[in-house]
Order: structure tokens, then C-alpha cells, then sequence
């Protein structure tokens, strides 16, 4: 069945945070600069982590369905729901899961602080690894722990760990935690089983326990295979906590759904405690049935966003290899989110903020939030219609060239 990702959605007046807010030091702004009647002057909003395309029909359906009953009371997710993330998890990524294992969370974020909260004591260190994610680094410092930062390293082709230093820092003894993005966000890469078996190892030589954050693993592009962490053999050696969630997979981020897979069954006690001190139990009914429908309905239309994401990448890295050689896109192996290197532009990260926002009209994620060695680079979602892609690709050569 043919999908619709070509048409422009008029994303105003859904309280979209995307397209209708702007972040400020104060917090998220509401703001119109994005409404067509700005004209050219008008911002596209190219950040934040969802897609600008109408989910399957299958879900479409099933929200529907459930809007229709019109009583929307407290909600648990029943047996049907763990099923779903059984079978996609067994389908998907070839990891058997106990349904027991399951913890429905209102998402990864909110699970990653809870995590970082119960099992390590103000100003012990938190283990990442940036450029990332930057809710990573807010996880240990709002929260009064310490960033300890592995930073990826630059083999000349890729990102990769650095063992070494990651070793070395994993062995200081007040680093408990480690924080592990896989898919890597906002860099693309997806960590193939030698790495992680390799990064597993190092955390469990160290007593650190890992929390890998697994949200983008359905979205890897083509010739590339995602691993799952339950499914490395060193991973076992310790246990381990993994998030995962229908949210980037099939556009459902605003539904607030996600879930912790938690083998160990003290852990998973442990966690389920610090979830209730927190309040944060039940779910939201319209996330139950969307899950169901996406895992268990919706691999057809997952197939063709892929395909659509991944036409969009290749032609991005087309256009600006042609057209602004000074720019490099990093290849995503994963994610929809392109990492986008201007530092032959010669701009510190103001100066690059100013010059896309301000002359481009372009509201891109600068690459310094996800931490220093993001300075200079720039993360552009590609999960938008090729037109409003290629509006984008003409401003920066606009202003660029
Ligand atoms: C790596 C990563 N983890 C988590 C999230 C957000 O997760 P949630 O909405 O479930 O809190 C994002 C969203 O961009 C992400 O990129």
C-alpha cells in the first residue's frame, strides 16, 4: 500500500512543539514565526525529534476507535500490550523478552532520570558518551550527579569509542551508572555487536550498570543492522536496564508511551519503587492502543518510512556535497536525524546559531547542546516532505554560499 510522506502538513494550531514553541533560557516560548503568512521570512522548524508525517491508518484507526467511547478514566496496559513488545522485539531485533520484564514508563527521559536517581547517591558519576543526546547530561546534573564523559572519538570515517578512555573512566570508583545510546543520537551510529560486547565488558569489569536507550533502534538505514543490547553476550554480566518505545519508530512521541525491559527481577523491583515515589504510574490509553496497532500492524508502513527517510539522507549528503562543499554530513546509520560538520565555516556556535536562524530562517538543533565536541556541527531532522527538505537545502545555500 502507498503511504502519503510527499504532502506538507500545516502542523499549526496542534500545539505542536516543533513547529508552534521555541526554547529559551526561561523554558519553551510559544511562537509564530513558523505560519506561512511570514512568507519567506517564515522559520522552518527542523529540530525536535518527530516526524512531520500522519502516522499508519492502522493507528490512525485505533485512536479513533478508542476517541469514540469518549470516556478516557485511568488506564493499564493489559496482557495484549506486553505481548506486542514481545512480538516486536522476537521479530524485530531477535531477542527473546520475558513479558514480566516489561515496565510501561511515561518515557525514556523521565525512566533515565529514575534510573540515575535510585541507583547512584548525589555526586557519583554518570558514564556518557558526547557529542549526545543532551537529556543525558541533564539526567546526572539535574539530579546532582557528575557528567563523566567518555567522548566518541573520529576514526577519519565514523564515530567510534574510545575504550581506553572509557575504561579509564569507568574505573573510577564513583562512577556507578552508564548511559548508553544505541542508535547513537545525535551522531547516527548504530553500534554493531563487536563495539558493544566490547563496551558491555568494560562497564561489567567496573560494576557499572547500564541503561541503554534504544528508541531509534527501529530506524536504521539501509545496510545497516541495529543490535540490541539484551541480545550481546557480555551485556549478561551484569544486569542491565533498555528503553524502548513506539515514539520515534511511528510518530507517537506526544503519547507519552514508553517502556523499560528489566531481565533482573531486583532491579526491575527497585525501579518499579522509584517510579512510584515519583507518582508516575498508569498510562495513557490512547498510547495502549497505539502500540498495539504500530507493533503488531504496522511494519508495512515502517518499511516505507525507511525507505522515504532514507531517499531523504542520500539526498541531503547529494545536494550539499554538490552544492556547499564546505559542509560535511556525517552518514547516519541510523536515526533521521542528520549531523551536519560547518566548522570550515570558520563560525563559533553563536555565530552559526545567527546565521541559520537568523539569515537561513532555519530552526536546526546547534550541535554545541549536545555537549562541546558538538561546537561547529548542526542536527537536522530529515523526517519531513522532500519539499520542505529541499526549501531548507536552498536557504543554507542561500546563505551559505
Ligand atoms: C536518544 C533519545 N532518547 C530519548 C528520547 C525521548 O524519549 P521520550 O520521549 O520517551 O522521553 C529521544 C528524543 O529525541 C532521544 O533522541
Amino acid at each position: 500500500m502507498p503511504y502519503d510522506f510527499d504532502t506538507l502538513l500545516d502542523r499549526a494550531g496542534t500545539n505542536s512543539i516543533k513547529w508552534q514553541f521555541r526554547k529559551t533560557p526561561d523554558g519553551m516560548q510559544f511562537w509564530d514565526q513558523t505560519n506561512a503568512h511570514h512568507g519567506e521570512q517564515r522559520v522552518l522548524p527542523m529540530w525536535v525529534a518527530d516526524m512531520d508525517f500522519q502516522v499508519a491508518p492502522e493507528i490512525a484507526d485505533a485512536i479513533q476507535k478508542r476517541a469514540a467511547h469518549a470516556v478516557f478514566g485511568y488506564a493499564q496496559p493489559g496482557p495484549g500490550y506486553r505481548e506486542a513488545i514481545q512480538g516486536w522485539q522476537q521479530r524485530r531485533n531477535d531477542w527473546s523478552i520475558e513479558l514480566e520484564w516489561i515496565n510501561p514508563v511515561p518515557g525514556i527521559v523521565p525512566a533515565m532520570n529514575l534510573f540515575v536517581k535510585r541507583f547512584t547517591e548525589p555526586g557519583d558519576g554518570v558514564l556518557i558518551q558526547r557529542p549526545v543526546y543532551h537529556p543525558f547530561t541533564f539526567a546526572a546534573e539535574y539530579n546532582n550527579r557528575r557528567v563523566v564523559n567518555s567522548a566518541l572519538a573520529w576514526d577519519g570515517e565514523r564515530y567510534v569509542m574510545d575504550y581506553e578512555d572509557l575504561a579509564r573512566k569507568a574505573s573510577d570508583p564513583d562512577v556507578k551508572v552508564a548511559l548508553l545510546c544505541n542508535p547513537h543520537n545525535p551522531v547516527g551510529r548504530v553500534w554493531s555487536r563487536e563495539e558493544l560486547n566490547q563496551y558491555a565488558a568494560i562497564c561489567a569489569e567496573h560494576d557499572v550498570m547500564v541503561f541503554a536507550d534504544e528508541v531509534h533502534s527501529d530506524l536504521i538505514m539501509p545496510g545497516n543492522r541495529f543490535v540490541a543490547y539484551g541480545t550481546v553476550e557480555n551485556a549478561w554480566q551484569k544486569p542491565f536496564l533498555v528503553g524502548t518505545a513506539p515514539s520515534k519508530t511511528f510518530n507517537l512521541a506526544g503519547l507519552k508511551t514508553g517502556n523499560m525491559i528489566i531481565p533482573d527481577a531486583d532491579v526491575r523491583a527497585e525501579f518499579a519503587t522509584e517510579q512510584r515515589a515519583a507518582g508516575l504510574l498508569g498510562i495513557n490509553p490512547f498510547g495502549v492502543v497505539a502500540l498495539e496497532a504500530a507493533y503488531n500492524q504496522c511494519e508495512p508502513w515502517l518499511t516505507e518510512a525507511i525507505a522515504y527517510i532514507a531517499a531523504n539522507m542520500r539526498h541531503l549528503e547529494a545536494r550539499i556535497l554538490a552544492e556547499l562543499p564546505k559542509l560535511k554530513i556525517i552518514q547516519a546509520e541510523g536515526t533521521y536525524l542528520a549531523w551536519i560538520d560547518m566548522r570550515a565555516l570558520g563560525l563559533n556556535g553563536e555565530q552559526i546559531e545567527s546565521l541559520l536562524l537568523d539569515k537561513a530562517r532555519l530552526f536546526l538543533d546547534e550541535g554545541h547542546i549536545f555537549g562541546p565536541e558538538g561546537e561547529g556541527y548542526a542536527r537536522i531532522n530529515v523526517a519531513c516532505s522532500r519539499t520542505l527538505l529541499d526549501e531548507a537545502i536552498d536557504r543554507l545555500v542561500r546563505v551559505i554560499r
